[in-house]
């Protein structure tokens, strides 16, 4: 009996999607707003959710408040607050789109949860604009 358990988390960051390869005028045309050089700000939501047998001594899938510390310190601390292209070393060279940034997120949280248990990232980067990763 496999059950999904989430946990929401926050975080404001500022990004700018633009190929150092092409002009303006093309970073305009395909990334839109986004290509704005100055940088401009997004307020991400995120749903982590972790699928696992329910431990039979505990009744938990995964315990709650290891799973809030865990989205705190790999990824609040991490993400919250910066401009992602400029302080996060994982987006010196990775356009920081929602995508990449799922994955990201997904890469950093999946070294600390057990490796039978399932993860899946649930990103909003807008209340409309949703994506989600779950490793494959
Ligand atoms: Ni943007």
């Amino acid at each position: 009996m496999r059950v999904k358990v989430s946990r929401k988390a926050h975080f404001n960051a500022a990004h700018r999607l633009y190929r150092s390869d092409w002009d303006l005028d093309q970073n305009k045309a395909v990334f839109g707003l986004c290509s704005n050089p100055n940088f401009h700000g997004h307020n991400y939501d995120l749903i982590v959710s972790v699928t696992g047998e329910i431990d039979p001594e505990t009744g938990f899938v995964m315990d709650m408040k290891i799973l809030k510390d865990l989205i705190k310190s790999e990824i609040e601390n991490a993400f919250d607050h910066k401009n992602l292209n400029i302080e996060v070393p994982e987006f010196k060279t990775l356009n920081p789109t929602s995508e990449n940034i799922a994955v990201v997120i997904y890469n950093k949280l999946r070294p600390h949860i057990a490796l039978e248990k399932d993860i899946e990232v649930v990103l909003y980067e807008t209340p409309r604009n949703f994506v989600t990763y779950s490793g494959s």
